[in-house]
């Protein structure tokens, strides 16, 4: 299906998820419903442990329903074969990080773009990485860089590709105050692009238009901003 002709690049209806543990099952997701439209930009928010990783994974696939629905660019995530379109339009950017340690910040950068068929000019990537405050780090490896550098270089390396959807789990973690005002000046410039934000940090909430917040895996507020 084209993009252009669904209504909502998410719509999540009514959606459990549980997580086996060695004690049972915990419930991270109760009964979640959320619509994601073209260039809606949405901030899920919720104390630690709500499930806002969680909602960002279904969106993903990489956690599949226990009941409910979830279709993303009006495809079903939880079908394997489903997951490679609906990823190749996503940009994410995960809580723990996922650059490969043997290859450095570019090599990252080449591998990825690679693999989703982009090919673009260093200038235009220099472009970015130097908004971005990390043009000096491209030769290093992911394991010389810090926290914040870290996070800024997975940024830039997820939206080179140009994506339809943003998700973004804690993007300005390990961030200092001046970090954190280029990635929210950057985040805004992206006029039109769809995104989810999971955050504790207030100050993100300039970048999106809903507010949306959990608790215990269930949406207790849901508010335009
Ligand atoms: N892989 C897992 N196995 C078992 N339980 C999990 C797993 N991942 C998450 N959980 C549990 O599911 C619930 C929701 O976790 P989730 O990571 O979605 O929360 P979060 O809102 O992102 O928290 P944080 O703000 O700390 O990142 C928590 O109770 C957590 O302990
Ligand atoms: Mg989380």
């Amino acid at each position: 299906m084209v993009y252009g002709d669904i209504e909502s690049i998410v719509d999540i209806h009514d959606v459990f998820v549980s997580y086996e543990t060695a004690s049972g099952k915990v419930m991270a997701l109760r009964g979640v419903d959320l619509k994601i439209g073209v260039g809606d930009r949405v901030i899920v928010s919720g104390p630690s442990g709500s499930g806002k990783t969680t909602l960002l994974k279904l969106i993903l696939g990489e956690v599949k329903p226990v009941a409910g629905r979830v279709k993303v660019f009006g495809l079903d995530p939880s079908m394997e074969e489903n997951l490679s379109r609906i990823r190749s339009q996503i940009g994410y950017c995960s809580q723990e990080g996922y650059l490969i340690n043997k290859l450095t910040v570019m090599e990252n950068i080449d591998l990825y773009l690679n693999g989703r068929g982009i090919d673009l000019s260093s200038d235009e990537i220099m472009h970015l990485a130097n908004t971005l405050n990390i043009d000096n780090v491209l030769d290093k490896l992911p394991t010389q860089l810090s926290g914040g550098e870290l996070k800024r270089a997975e940024l830039l390396m997820i939206l080179l590709d140009k994506p339809k959807l943003l998700l973004l789990d804690e993007p300005t973690a390990m961030l200092d105050t001046e970090n954190v005002e280029r990635v929210i000046s950057l985040l805004k410039e992206f006029d039109g692009l769809s995104m989810a934000i999971a955050t504790h940090d207030r100050r993100l909430y300039s970048v999106g238009n809903r507010l949306v917040e959990l608790v215990g895996g269930e949406v207790v507020r849901i508010e335009n901003i």
